[in-house]
């Protein structure tokens, strides 16, 4: 069993055990009352900054009056959020990358008008406090801190509040602030899924894999090298020059630096590799997957992929299609040639968090943060983050819950 299921399993076991902490009561006829979810402040608004439409930074909205999260289902918390990290993806999602797929997420069915989900809430990373448990909810506390990756089809983390189902939450390293424990789920909770759900790997079979990582000094990149390190990988990265002494610090065995020329051919001098990860995309695809050794269950793992932007323009059903064609030709063009290829894709998951906060407290992985901003300077952060090549996250510390604007 996988350390990850194992997790999950004692996660379960441990709602099992619990006796119910529904909150019940019994009325003067003696009949015990249904269940019900109390709030403490029956708040119905927060601050949050928001979006009515798509755009560029100029869309950013900061209100005192976003609608305060309801618990929908009893598996669900509630996040009072102190810090919130921002993603690549945020400032993608800001101009409506995506957005076909998260409304079909949100409205399976189609039911509601076209923007109903604004005011939209972006913001990927949460780190916080539990301020209130789902009648389900049996593995956190309120008061607990914690850390999440939020699906980008649910209200983010720049607000002071946030809802979440208890599978996506974690209990946050103890090593950490929230400032630092908050440039880390989403960026982490992606390289696990590509990499272990994905790529097949685990502490239990990396040593000594050889492991290319295309993009290295990106979010994903950065703790990709980590978390392979600690489990005795080696690394190869490629990355600008000026990032490199930033990769090795974080321990990567080999960089190549990609504005020096071809970057192709440098790495096909190297030895072969066991797997591939790919932040990069473009024309990657046409040298990497020479680079495997063939035959052996060497993988190709891209995070590079047009699913979204083929349902954001084709539409949601005709998208997907083409992007099964797509990835089901490749796989089989290369399957022919003794290699894998695979696409990757982040996964909101509490048990792999719970991995990743050991593995933080035991020192092997360390938060990587660039630059701090206040709740009043999210569009500052915002612009940060488009202009890239930053070596480390952008994290947005909201504690102060717009108090200071
Ligand atoms: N499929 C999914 O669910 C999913 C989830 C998360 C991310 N992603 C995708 O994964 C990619 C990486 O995400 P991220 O958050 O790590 O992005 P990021 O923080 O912007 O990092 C990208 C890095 O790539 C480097 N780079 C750019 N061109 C390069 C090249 N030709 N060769 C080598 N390195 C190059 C840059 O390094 P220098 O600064 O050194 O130039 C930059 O640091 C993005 O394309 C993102 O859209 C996909």
């Amino acid at each position: 069993m996988s350390s990850v299921r194992c997790l999950a399993y004692s996660r379960l076991l441990c709602h099992l055990s619990t006796s119910p902490r529904v909150h019940t009561s019994v009325s003067s006829h003696g009949i015990q009352r249904r269940p019900f979810s109390r709030s403490s402040r029956c708040r119905t608004i927060m601050p949050a900054w928001v979006i009515d439409k798509y755009g560029s930074n100029d869309v950013l909205r900061f209100t005192r009056n976003a609608a305060f999260p309801i618990i929908d289902y009893p598996n669900e918390v509630i996040v009072k959020v102190f810090a919130a990290g921002l993603n690549p993806l945020d400032v993608g999602m800001r101009g409506g990358y995506g957005a076909a797929t998260m409304s079909m997420k949100r409205d399976p069915l189609n039911m509601k008008q076209s923007g109903s989900e604004f005011p939209l809430i972006l913001g990927r990373d949460v780190s916080g406090v539990i301020m209130e448990c789902g009648l389900d909810v049996k593995y956190f506390r309120e008061r607990d801190e914690v850390w999440a990756a939020i699906p980008p089809w649910k209200q983010g983390s720049l607000a002071e509040f946030v809802v979440l189902s208890a599978n996506e939450v974690s209990h946050k390293p103890k090593s950490l602030s929230h400032t630092e424990a908050a440039a880390i789920p989403y960026v982490a909770t992606t390289a696990w899924s590509a990499l272990v759900n994905t790529g097949g790997l685990s502490k239990d079979n990396c040593a000594n894999k050889r492991i290319l990582i295309l993009g290295g000094s990106g979010g994903v990149g950065t703790f990709a090298i980590q978390m392979l390190k600690a489990w005795g990988a080696h690394v190869t990265v490629t990355c600008s020059q000026n990032a490199e002494r930033f990769v090795r610090e974080l321990g990567a065995d080999h960089v190549v630096d990609y504005t020096a020329g071809p970057v192709e051919e440098p790495l096909s001098e190297l030895d072969k590799f066991d797997l591939i990860l790919d932040n990069v995309g473009g024309d990657t695809e046409r040298w990497a997957l020479s680079l495997l050794k063939p035959w052996s269950g060497s993988k190709y793992v891209t995070l590079v992929t047009p699913f979204l932007q083929n349902t954001d323009s084709l539409g949601v059903a005709d998208g997907m299609m083409q992007t099964a064609a797509t990835v089901a030709t490749k796989a089989l063009k290369h399957l022919v040639k003794g290699v894998h290829y695979r696409w990757g894709f982040f996964a909101p998951s509490g048990p792999a968090l719970d991995e990743i906060r050991d593995m933080v407290d035991a020192g092997q992985i360390r938060a990587v943060v660039d630059e701090t901003f206040s709740f009043s300077q999210v569009p500052q952060a915002f612009d940060k983050v488009e202009k890239g090549h930053a070596r480390g996250k952008t994290v947005v510390e909201i504690s102060k819950g717009g108090e200071d604007l």
